[in-house]
């Protein structure tokens, strides 16, 4: 099989976040935080609100509406610069659609079949569930290939889907005897690529959870934020001083990891600080860092939300760059497929 590997093309950033709901800790520190910093190492950044797979599962349109702006302000206020990356909502750039359907030629129905976000959000109704939300991981493959982009930051949870947009890469360029889509990177870093429920140690902090008690929204105040972190289910015991420490104790663990990636250490480095301490003493240390983290960003958010034509400027040249990219790609891929007047 032909590869192009990663490092035969100029290095670019791309991801995605769906704006079907609020943004949690867990988006904030799996994804944002790592995508400003990205930014600020110099490299080259697209980052996109994902409306077009906020719909495989029905959405308001109001609400979707909102939801795509309240993302923006949320990587805006989280430190993402338009002026230093591209930021656009996905619909606003048609060749991502384009290229999804190319993709839903390449890719497999088997290959589909086996991702486990289709089978954790089509669960036992399959039948039921839209055509899109089975295609879903081909138009993921198209945001982030549509770019030729080499590095995807992204929490755990979509290592699965970054491994097929490989796969389709490598099939397309196999099927059609070229290198022209690059095996991109996926990058998953930092001490919190799996932020768990505060409720529940084995369940990922998610929007969809339904206790608002489980995770910490980006919209949550001051005081809502210490109240779920002083509640949060822990354990008896004390603080290890080691990470080893932590192996049996999930939600000791994830706390630990949270305080580690705010405060950019190692959870060998925190527990060298707080080993031996009691969750009484820990939390409201944890609760006042999180609070000085997220505070700034609520209320930047809620001030860039003020103005939403001024976010809809933002959106709206973002994709007009965005799309000086995407357009000669997209022009290539139909030469290679061989569809006419492309
Ligand atoms: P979503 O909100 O599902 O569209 O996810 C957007 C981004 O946030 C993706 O990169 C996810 O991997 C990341 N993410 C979502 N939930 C978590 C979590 N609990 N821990 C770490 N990363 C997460
Ligand atoms: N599937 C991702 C999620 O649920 C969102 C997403 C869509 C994405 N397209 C992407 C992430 C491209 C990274 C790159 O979180």
């Amino acid at each position: 099989m032909t590869d192009a590997p990663a490092s035969q093309f100029t290095p670019r950033v791309f991801s995605g976040i769906q704006p079907s709901g609020g943004l949690t800790l867990g988006n904030y520190l799996g994804a944002l935080k790592r995508f400003s910093e990205m930014q600020n190492e110099g490299r080259d950044c697209i980052y996109c609100m994902v409306d077009l797979h906020a719909i495989t599962v029905w959405q308001d349109p109001d609400k979707l509406r909102h939801n795509t702006r309240e993302l923006t302000a949320g990587f805006i206020a989280s430190g993402v610069d338009p002026e230093k990356s591209i930021l656009f909502n996905q619909s606003a750039v048609p060749e991502h659609a384009q290229l999804a359907w190319i993709f839903n030629t390449v890719a497999r129905m088997g290959w589909m079949q086996r991702m486990t976000q289709w089978k954790d959000k089509a669960g036992k109704n399959a039948e039921k569930a839209s055509l899109g939300l089975f295609a879903y991981p081909a138009l993921m493959a198209a945001d982030i290939l549509v770019y030729h982009a080499t590095h995807v930051p992204v929490g755990e949870d979509q290592k699965q889907h970054i491994e097929l947009t490989r796969d389709v890469a490598a099939k397309f360029n196999h099927d059609y005897g070229v290198d022209f889509f690059p095996m991109t990177e996926p990058v998953i870093e930092g001490a919190a690529t799996r932020v768990m429920s505060l409720r529940d140690g084995s369940k990922k902090m998610s929007k969809s959870d339904p206790s608002d008690a489980s995770r910490i929204n980006l919209t949550d105040d001051a005081d809502t934020i210490a109240k779920k972190i002083r509640k949060a289910k822990t354990d008896p015991d004390a603080l290890p001083s080691e990470a080893k420490g932590l192996e049996d104790r999930p939600e000791a663990r994830n706390l630990v990891n949270i305080y580690a990636a705010f405060t950019n250490k190692t959870v060998d480095q925190v527990l060298a600080e707080v080993g031996g301490k009691q969750f009484g003493e820990f939390k409201p240390m944890l609760a006042d860092l999180a609070v000085a983290k997220l505070s700034p960003i609520s209320t930047e958010m809620a001030r860039l939300l003020d103005d939403t034509a001024e976010i809809d400027r933002i959106l709206a040249r973002g994709a007009e760059q965005a799309r000086e990219i995407t357009v000669p790609i997209l022009k290539k891929t139909y030469e290679i497929v061989g569809l006419v007047g492309a």
